[in-house]
């Protein structure tokens, strides 16, 4: 591999800019409570509808789009920002560019998500899922998201070693491939400051969404949290990467099949029916990367697995990816349009997102934020392992309780719905398969709380743990060496 050797003007190194992960990673175990506490108010409402009391902006249709936003684009995209932050510069040996613009992307991101805490609940939304905030609020992110990218790639630019580290392809694969999917999807033609219509109409408005909205999963859900998993794995295992030339194939495959995939979505709508096959077909390939992928993380640990007994950092990565390769299987099957004609508008759906949200995304992010926070606050470990073993356990079983509630309740649903006696009338009425849903619905209840408590428990963790350490500047190594 090759290295070079950097020695700052003063001949001291210069300092890392960890601030910036400080603050990040922080505010992604906040708004981890705030998105999923809303998350269970709003199982909570499915289970008892009066739960809104009659207050406009407490209801579901306004709390929804609050919950996905919090926890993807807040919880999620806080820990990428904070992970993205700390593994570019680690692994280029070098401190990050521009480290004023840095900062600006944390005031700029918690700004947005302020915007949308208000907004949401008011009611102003452009309607589009995942891409609800009104165009004011969607310029703003395009801005920082820019300003994200010229610290990410300037940081790699000036790299003090040759070779660019996969972690960082992922990473860079998700800045970009999200700044080409938000500028697009949220063009709008604005009537007003707080209301907007799609540029696009008709069925090319909903294969636009769907291009953005699988893509958002593909990209902000996957790519970026892969980039955790290449870095994180390795190093709490304190193993290499299981295939360095497989990582490789898997990045490409991976983002070249992700893009055509959306029309899955769309199945049985007005698109024509060849794009929905090509969704299709490409779902179905799409099952070979991802699974490259998690083997490769998963075999990160051949020669070590006895270190998952008593690290229970490592559980919650190891376990992410397991995951992860359920969800990305799932997928796949659902997408099969005989398979999607009895999922699709069942909780079966829900049931796939989370066991993709809560097991691969929040896993994978709790394990990473666990391995990051002590470090950048100059402690060698969390305040206490007991705690986040419990934590890991108290997770496990809600994903568990939550996941398995909704296949059985969605699987119920669409077998009920499809039901007919032979004289071709319905044979259940929609309101019976409600409420045959109704026990599943308090089960799944149960394994919000879990998991939400799971989160409390974290938090205080973190907060003993900065509480008690004391922020050390790490230097940049004088000469770097392969990362
Ligand atoms: C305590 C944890 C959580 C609870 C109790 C919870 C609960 C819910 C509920 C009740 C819904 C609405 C389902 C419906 O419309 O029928 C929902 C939707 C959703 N949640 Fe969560 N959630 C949690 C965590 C998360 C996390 C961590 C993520 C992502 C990282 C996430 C992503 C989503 C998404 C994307 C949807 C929309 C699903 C769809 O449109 O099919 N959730 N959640
Ligand atoms: C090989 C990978 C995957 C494929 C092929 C796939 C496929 C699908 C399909 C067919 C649907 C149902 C569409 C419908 O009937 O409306 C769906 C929904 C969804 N999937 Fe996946 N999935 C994959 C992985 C994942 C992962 C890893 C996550 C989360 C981290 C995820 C998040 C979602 C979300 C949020 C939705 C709901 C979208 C909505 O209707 O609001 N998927 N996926």
């Amino acid at each position: 591999m090759a290295s070079s050797s950097t020695t700052s003007p003063t001949g001291a190194a210069p300092v890392y800019s960890d601030t910036v992960i400080r603050g990040f990673a922080l505010m992604s175990v906040v708004y981890g409570i705030v998105g999923m506490l809303v998350g269970v108010i709003i199982a909570a409402q499915l289970t008892w509808p009066e739960l809104n009391l009659g207050i406009s902006w407490l209801t579901y249709g306004r709390l929804r789009p609050l919950h996905t936003n919090a926890v993807i684009f807040a919880f999620g995209g806080c820990a990428l920002f904070a992970t993205s932050y700390h593994v570019v510069q680690r692994t280029c040996q070098t401190r990050l560019f521009m480290p004023g613009l840095a900062m600006f992307t944390f005031i700029g991101w918690n700004l947005v998500i302020l915007l949308a805490v208000i907004t949401l609940p008011l009611g102003i939304t452009s309607g589009k899922e995942y891409a609800e905030l009104e165009w004011p609020i969607d310029i703003l992110i395009a801005v920082v998201w820019v300003a994200y990218a010229i610290v990410f790639f300037g940081t790699v630019g000036i790299r003090k070693i040759r070779h660019i580290y996969v972690a960082n392809w992922f990473f860079g694969a998700f800045i970009l491939a999200v700044a080409l999917l938000h500028i697009v999807n949220s063009a709008a033609i604005p009537v007003s400051l707080t209301k907007s219509y799609s540029a696009y109409a008709g069925v090319q408005d909903a294969m636009v969404q769907w291009w953005y909205g699988h893509n958002a999963v593909g990209f902000f859900l996957t790519a970026g949290f892969l980039g955790m998993m290449y870095y994180y794995i390795p190093k709490q295992a304190g193993r290499p990467v299981y295939s360095y030339r497989l990582s490789i194939v898997h990045f490409w495959a991976l983002i070249f099949t992700y893009m055509w995939a959306g029309p899955h979505h769309l199945h049985y709508t007005a698109l024509p029916d060849w794009a929905q096959s090509v969704g299709m077909i490409f779902s179905l390939v799409l099952l070979a990367p991802s699974w490259g992928g998690m083997i490769n993380g998963i075999m990160t640990l051949s020669g070590a697995w006895h270190k998952l007994r008593d690290d229970p950092i490592l559980k919650f990565l190891i376990v992410s990816l397991s995951f992860y390769g359920m969800s990305t299987f799932e997928g796949p099957m659902m997408s099969i349009k005989t398979v999607n004609a009895l999922s699709h508008y069942t909780d079966w759906t829900v049931g796939h997102v989370h066991s993709g949200a809560l097991g691969w995304v929040g896993m994978i992010s709790i394990g990473s934020l666990y391995h990051l926070i002590p470090r950048m606050f100059g402690r060698e470990k969390m305040h206490s392992t007991k705690a986040i073993e419990l934590h890991f356990w108290v997770a496990t079983i809600g994903i568990v309780l939550y996941i398995a509630a909704m296949w059985i309740a969605g699987v119920m649903q669409g077998l009920m719905w499809r039901a007919v006696n032979p004289d071709g009338t319905l044979v259940y009425s929609f309101v019976e398969s409600v409420k045959a849903t109704y026990p599943f619905y308090v089960i799944r209840l149960g394994g919000g709380v879990l998991y939400l408590s799971g989160m409390l428990i974290m938090a205080w963790n973190v907060f003993m743990t900065v509480k008690g350490g004391k922020v050390v500047q790490q230097r940049v190594p004088m000469v770097a060496a392969h990362a």
